[in-house]
């Protein structure tokens, strides 16, 4: 089975996306996900798709060594919060054990790796904002430590293979397909309650602020990271409190539902604010989606997805 590009994590909600785009720009495409949170039924027909835990180191580098692909993208991750809370050992295992196992199979190829760790989880409550890349992060969260500690070994591979792999670390993305089911992804979880009629609760009584970018932005910075070796903030540059959020999906949809109020928790961070310049400059990249836009877009989409999905169950 050769490939062009790997992307790991291609069955989830940013990874399909990309690939996608991959297979536009001409790229024949392999997946590879375990399907634990991913879906197979949002992978690209013209795609193939390796059903693997990235934990499992020998068979991960059979068949990276198979495909002999000239870029690997790597996104499969265990990217809940509240999960790595509960479980720090599994957060570790997938998240840093998996990472090296991916960088290692990449550079055993020559391959360019491009790792997705995040911006918001990494920095912290203590960060300026917005906050560059200079800034040494202070994780509140297990998933935010394994980030961390992945994105070394994919610096510390990238100077000693020589093979340039490239860190983004994105703010909070958005758009189609995102899963209203985990905690993470506010934008579906909120279109979610839309949908059903219910209200949803807003932790940090609605004024924690995100940097959200939309997924077709990240996609787009993704793609021109690869073969950049280096350390890239991949958002928007501004920040929009929960409660705004809320009110302009609510403003989309016409809803009248009334959210509750709750506070935050554990591991979550107040606000978040990246600053992108960095990746402007060196990959004359910069994101084109205003927020406005990339709700509308995201909430029709979403509705569409709901329904089809609830037809399915009928
Ligand atoms: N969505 C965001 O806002 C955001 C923000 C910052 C960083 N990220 C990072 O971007 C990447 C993609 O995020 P997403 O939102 O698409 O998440 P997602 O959960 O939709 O996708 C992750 C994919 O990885 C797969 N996976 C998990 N463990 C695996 C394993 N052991 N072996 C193989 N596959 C495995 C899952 O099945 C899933 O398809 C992740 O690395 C995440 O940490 C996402």
């Amino acid at each position: 089975m050769t490939a062009t590009a790997i992307v790991t994590g291609g069955a989830g909600f940013i990874g399909s996306h990309l690939v996608d785009a991959l297979l536009e720009r001409g790229e024949e495409v392999l997946v590879i996900d375990d399907l634990s949170a991913g879906r197979s039924s949002i992978v690209n027909d013209r795609a193939q798709l390796r059903v693997l835990d990235i934990v499992d180191r020998d068979a991960l580098q059979a068949a990276i060594e198979q495909a002999r692909p000239k870029a690997v993208y790597h996104l499969a991750a265990q990217a809940s919060v509240t999960a790595s809370v509960a479980d720090p050992q599994r957060d570790l295992l997938v998240n840093v054990l998996g990472t090296l196992n991916v960088v290692q199979a990449a550079s055993r190829v020559d391959a360019p790796l491009v790792f997705t760790s995040t911006g918001g989880a990494l920095y912290g409550d203590q960060a300026p904002r917005p906050t560059s890349e200079q800034w040494i992060p202070q994780p509140l969260s297990p998933y935010g430590a394994s980030k961390w500690a992945a994105e070394a070994y994919v610096s510390t591979w990238s100077l000693s293979s020589g093979v340039p792999h490239a860190v983004c670390r994105l703010g909070n993305v958005y758009g189609p397909r995102q899963s209203p089911h985990g905690e993470a992804g506010v934008v579906a979880i909120f279109s979610h309650h839309i949908h059903s009629g219910r209200a949803p609760t807003i932790y940090g009584h609605g004024t924690p602020t995100r940097d959200y970018v939309y997924v077709s932005d990240v996609v787009d910075a993704l793609i021109a990271c690869s073969g950049r070796p280096g350390t890239f903030n991949i958002g928007t540059g501004l920040e929009t409190d929960v409660l705004t959020l809320w009110s302009e999906l609510a403003r989309i949809s016409g809803a009248q539902i009334t959210p509750e109020l709750a506070d935050l928790r554990p591991g979550e961070l107040q606000h978040s604010r990246l600053d992108i310049s960095l990746a402007e400059r060196q990959l004359a990249w910069r994101p084109r989606v205003e927020i406005a836009d990339g709700l509308a877009l995201t909430y029709s989409a979403l509705q569409a997805e709901f329904e089809a999905s609830e037809q399915v169950a009928r």
